[in-house]
C-alpha cells in the first residue's frame, strides 16, 4: 500500500527563504538589539525546564506550553529540532489559524527590521533585497509535507523561570505567522505554533545562548504514556551513562545529523551500512532510506512467520497487522517484535541506539499493530534517515550544541526531573499541566491522527 500523504507529516528539505518586503502588519519596526545587549553578561549555568504532553499517535506530536509577550500569554508550541524557525499564529488578520483570535499573537509595533542580523544572516537564498532597512522582516517557511506558513518576524519577550525559580525576560525573535497552509486530508496540528530549536542563528536555544541565558544544549524526555519533559541547558544532563555521538561536520543544514551509523537487527548486523542519521523532534515516525526499509521489513516478515498476525489495511500507517482480535496494548504483541538498534561509531565500541518494539510500533484505533517506521525515499527524502518521536519515547535525548554532539540514555520520562534528585523550583515546573483539556476544547483527537508536526529538513 501506498503510504499516503497523512502519513509523511515532518521533516523538510530546507526550504525556508526569507524575503523583505511590504505586508500589511508592518509598523515602524524597531530594532531589539539594545535589549539584547542588556542581557549579554547574564552568567551562564542555568537551565529552563518545561513539562512536556503530547504522543506519538494519535496526536503526532509533543509540546509544551510557553509565555510569549507583555502581558504574557500561553502558547501551545510542538517542539522542533527539525527547524530553526518558531513561529506563532498572528492577530494580523490571519488565513489558515487554527486558534481563536484571543489565542493568537497580537504584534505591537514590534517587527524586525530587515536589516536585522538575524533577518539579513540567516544561511538562506535571499530572493529579495532590503530596499530599505526599516521594512519589517518577511518570512516563508515550508516543511515536507508542504505545510507552510508565511508572516513576519517580531521581537517579544519571552517571561521564563530558571530552574532556580530566578525570572528572566529574555526578548526573542519568532515569526508571527499569518498565512498557514496545510494541503493535505488532515486538518492542520491544533498546536499554536512551532518551537524551532534546530542548530540555526535563529533557533530559540542559539538566541537564548548569545543572551547568556542559557547553554545552547536542548533535552527532551517524551515519554510512551502522554508525558514528559523538555529543557534549554545544560542542567538535566546527567553524569554518566549517556551513549554520545559527533554531530557530522558535513551536515549540508542547520539539523542535528549524525552518523554514519549501522543497522542491527536483534543485535545482529543487516548489512546496511554508513547511514545518515538525523535527529528531528517535529517528525512523529522514523524515516529509513529505502535500502534500511527494505531490510527492517523484511526481517520483522520473517520473523512474524507462524505468529497470530496477518497482514492488514488500516488507514493510519502502510504497514500494519491484525490479530485474532483488536488489541488494545503493546504489551499483547511486542514479544513478536525484536529490537532495532543504530550503531554509531565502529563495531567495537560504537555508540548504540537501542529502540525496543515499543518505541517503533503504535496500536491504531482499529486494534491492529503498525510500523512506525516509514519509507523516506519514498517521501523524497532521498537516503537520508530522520528519527522521530516514535523512537524517542522513554529515553532522554541531549542536543549538546557546546560540545556539538548528541546524547542519549534510557530514562523513565514519566517521571519529573526532581524525581531524579534535580533541584528545581515549584515554579520553575508547575506541576499544574492539565491546561491540555482547555486548549485543544472542541477539536476531537481522533481526527488529528497522523498529523504531525513538522520538522524542516
Ligand atoms: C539562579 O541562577 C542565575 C544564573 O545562574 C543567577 O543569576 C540567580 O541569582 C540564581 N537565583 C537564585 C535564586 O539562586
Ligand atoms: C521505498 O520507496 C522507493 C522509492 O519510491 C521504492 O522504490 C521502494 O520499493 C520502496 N520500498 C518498499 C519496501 O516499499
Amino acid at each position: 500500500m501506498n503510504p499516503t500523504k497523512e502519513t509523511m507529516n515532518p521533516l523538510c528539505f530546507f526550504f525556508v527563504f526569507f524575503f523583505f518586503a511590504l505586508l500589511q502588519l508592518s509598523e515602524a519596526a524597531k530594532d531589539s538589539s539594545a535589549q539584547q545587549v542588556k542581557l549579554q553578561n547574564r552568567r551562564l549555568g542555568s537551565s529552563v525546564v518545561f513539562p512536556v504532553s503530547g504522543n506519538v499517535y494519535p496526536l503526532g506530536y509533543y509540546y509544551v506550553l510557553l509565555n510569549i509577550g507583555n502581558p504574557p500569554k500561553l502558547f501551545d508550541l510542538d517542539i522542533d529540532t527539525g527547524s530553526d524557525l518558531t513561529w506563532v499564529q498572528c492577530d494580523a488578520p490571519c488565513n489558515g489559524c487554527t486558534k481563536p483570535r484571543a489565542k493568537q499573537y497580537k504584534p505591537n509595533h514590534n517587527t524586525l527590521p530587515c536589516s536585522h542580523l538575524l533577518c539579513s544572516g540567516l544561511d538562506l537564498p535571499q530572493n529579495r533585497p532590503c530596499a530599505d532597512p526599516q521594512d519589517q522582516c518577511d518570512y516563508e517557511i515550508g516543511y515536507s509535507d508542504h505545510a507552510s506558513s508565511i508572516g513576519a518576524l517580531v521581537t517579544d519577550e519571552f517571561p521564563l523561570r530558571l530552574a532556580n525559580g530566578s525570572a528572566v525576560n529574555p526578548h526573542l525573535t519568532f515569526g508571527c505567522g499569518y498565512d498557514q497552509q496545510n494541503p493535505g486530508p488532515h486538518p492542520p496540528p491544533p498546536t499554536a505554533g512551532i518551537l524551532g530549536l534546530g542548530r540555526g542563528k535563529i533557533s530559540i536555544s542559539t538566541q537564548l545562548k548569545s543572551l547568556g541565558t542559557t547553554k545552547n544544549v536542548i533535552v527532551h524526555c517524551l515519554s510512551h504514556n502522554g508525558k514528559g519533559f523538555f529543557s534549554i541547558g545544560d542542567e538535566l544532563v546527567p553524569s554518566s551513562g549517556v551513549r554520545w555521538t559527533s554531530l557530522a561536520t558535513n551536515s549540508p543544514s542547520k539539523n542535528y545529523m549524525t552518523g554514519p551509523a549501522e543497522l542491527l537487527f536483534n543485535a545482529k548486523t543487516t548489512g546496511v551500512k554508513g547511514i545518515d542519521v538525523v535527529f528531528d523532534s517535529g517528525s512523529s515516525y522514523t524515516y529509513f532510506n529505502a535500502e534500511a526499509y527494505q531490510a527492517i521489513l523484511d526481517l520483522i516478515r520473517k520473523d512474524l512467520n507462524g505468529k497470530p498476525l496477518k497482514d492488514t489495511e488500516d488507514k493510519s500507517l502502510p504497514v500494519c497487522w491484525k490479530g485474532k482480535k483488536p488489541m488494545k496494548s503493546l504489551d499483547e504483541v511486542k514479544k513478536y517484535f525484536k529490537t532495532i538498534t543504530l550503531r554509531f561509531g565502529n563495531q567495537k565500541n560504537g555508540q548504540l541506539f537501542q529502540v525496543p518494539s515499543e518505541s517503533y510500533l503504535i496500536i491504531t484505533e482499529k486494534g491492529n499493530v503498525c510500523l512506525g517506521i516509514l519509507n523516506g525515499t519514498e517521501v523524497g527524502l532521498d537516503s537520508y534517515n530522520i528519527i522521530g518521536d516514535i523512537f524517542f519515547q522513554g529515553i532522554m535525548v541531549i542536543y549538546d550544541n557546546e560540545q556539538h554532539r548528541i546524547g542519549w540514555i534510557s530514562t523513565d520520562c514519566d517521571k519529573t526531573p526532581n524525581e531524579y534528585g534535580g533541584e528545581l523550583s515549584e515554579e520553575a515546573y508547575p506541576t499544574g499541566f492539565g491546561l491540555i483539556t482547555e486548549l485543544f476544547s472542541g477539536s476531537d483527537s481522533s481526527k488529528n491522527k497522523n498529523l504531525a508536526s513538522d520538522g524542516e529538513l
